[in-house]
C-alpha cells in the first residue's frame, strides 16, 4: 500500500500516515510559470495499491486539479488500485440543479475524478448521500458521527437534557442518526435561503427551552445558517448550544461570525485544515478524523468490511 499526499491538508495525510506506520510516498507538486500544476512521483507505484488523499478545500479548483493530475501520474505509472480519498469533497452543495440552465458540478466533478484513473473513492459526511450514485465506480461514505458522539459524552458525561438540533431540513437524517446515539431529543429549524449564502430562520420544530442544544451539520461555510440557528434557540429558552459540523469551510468572514455568536463550542474535524483564525478562535475546537480514516484505508487494502466503522 501506499499513500500519496496532494498539498490541500498535509497535517491530516501526516496524522493518517502515522496512525498507519506507513511513510507518504516521495513526490513533487510543482507549478510552471503559469500556474499549470506539474507533478513527479519519487517512488515506483507499479503493481501498488495507492491512495491519494486530498481534500478539495479553498482553493477548490487549483486542489481538485492537484488531484486529477496526481491520479493521471500513478495510473501512467501503472498503480494496480487508485483510490481517491477526500476527506471534504468540494462542489458537493452543487448536487442538482435549483433553476433551468445550472450546471450539477458534483456530477461532473465526478467525471473527472473518474476520468483522470481512481478506481474507487473515499469521502466522509457527503453532502448528499446520492452523490454516491454520481459514480461508477466503488465508493465509501464514511461519518463522522461515532467521533462526535464519543466527543459529546465525554464533554458532558451522564447529560440526558440534550436535544440535537438539525439547522435544516435537509440534516435530519444527519442529526437523527447522532440524537438516536445518544438517546436524545430531536428538533429540526425550518431554514429559508433566498440566496446562495445568505439564510434566516422561520420556525423551531421541536421543544428547546431548558434544554442543552447541540447542533449536527456537513458543512459550516459562511456560518451564517449556525448563528442564525444558535439565536433564535438561545432566544426560544436554550440553556446552552454546542455544535459539531463535520466541515469547517468557514469562508469569509465566518469564524469573527462565530466567534460573536452564542455558540458555547463549534466542534469541526480537520477534513479542511484548521486556518490560524480557527486555531485562535476561543470556541471552535478541532477534532482529527485521521484514525477513522486510516481505518479505512486498511480496511479498503485488506478487502475487509468498512461498513462496521458506522457503529
Ligand atoms: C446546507 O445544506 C448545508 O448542510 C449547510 O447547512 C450549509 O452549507 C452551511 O452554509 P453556511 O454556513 O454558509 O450557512
Amino acid at each position: 500500500m501506499k499513500i500519496v499526499a496532494g498539498n490541500s491538508n498535509l497535517p491530516l495525510v501526516e496524522a493518517i500516515s502515522k496512525e498507519l506506520n506507513i511513510p507518504i510516498a516521495k513526490s513533487t507538486i510543482r507549478r510552471f510559470s503559469d500556474m499549470e500544476i506539474f507533478v513527479e512521483i519519487h517512488d515506483n507505484v507499479r503493481g501498488e495499491d495507492v491512495f491519494v488523499i486530498q481534500s478539495t478545500s479553498y482553493p477548490a479548483n487549483d486542489n481538485l486539479m492537484e488531484l486529477l493530475v496526481v491520479i493521471d501520474a500513478l495510473r501512467r505509472g501503472s498503480a494496480r488500485r487508485i483510490t481517491a480519498v477526500l476527506p471534504y469533497f468540494g462542489y458537493a452543495r452543487q448536487d442538482r440543479k435549483p433553476a433551468p440552465r445550472t450546471p450539477i458540478s458534483a456530477k461532473l466533478v465526478a467525471n473527472m475524478i473518474t476520468a483522470a484513473g481512481a478506481d474507487r473513492v473515499l469521502t466522509l459526511d457527503l453532502h448528499a448521500g446520492q452523490i454516491q450514485g454520481f459514480f461508477d465506480i466503488p465508493l465509501d461514505n464514511l461519518f463522522a458521527a461515532p467521533v462526535f458522539t464519543r466527543d459529546i459524552k465525554q464533554r458532558l458525561p451522564g447529560e440526558n437534557n440534550i436535544t440535537v438540533i438539525s439547522p435544516d431540513i435537509g440534516g435530519v437524517i444527519r442529526a437523527r442518526a447522532v440524537a438516536k446515539r445518544l438517546g436524545a431529543d430531536l428538533a429540526i429549524i425550518d431554514k429559508r435561503r433566498e440566496k446562495a449564502g445568505v439564510s434566516e430562520v422561520m420556525h423551531i420544530i421541536g421543544e428547546v427551552k431548558n434544554r442543552r442544544c447541540i447542533m449536527i451539520d456537513d458543512i459550516v461555510d459562511s456560518g451564517g445558517t449556525l448563528c442564525n440557528a444558535a439565536v433564535a434557540l438561545k432566544g426560544a429558552g436554550a440553556l446552552e448550544v454546542y455544535a459539531y459540523i463535520t466541515h469547517g469551510v468557514l469562508s469569509g468572514g465566518a469564524v469573527d461570525r462565530i466567534v460573536a455568536s452564542p455558540i458555547d463550542s463549534l466542534v469541526v474535524t480537520d477534513s479542511i485544515p484548521a486556518t490560524d483564525g480557527v486555531k485562535s478562535a476561543e470556541n471552535i475546537i478541532q477534532l482529527s478524523i485521521a484514525p477513522l480514516m486510516a481505518e479505512a484505508i486498511q480496511r479498503i487494502s485488506s478487502e475487509t468490511s468498512v461498513s462496521s466503522l458506522f457503529d
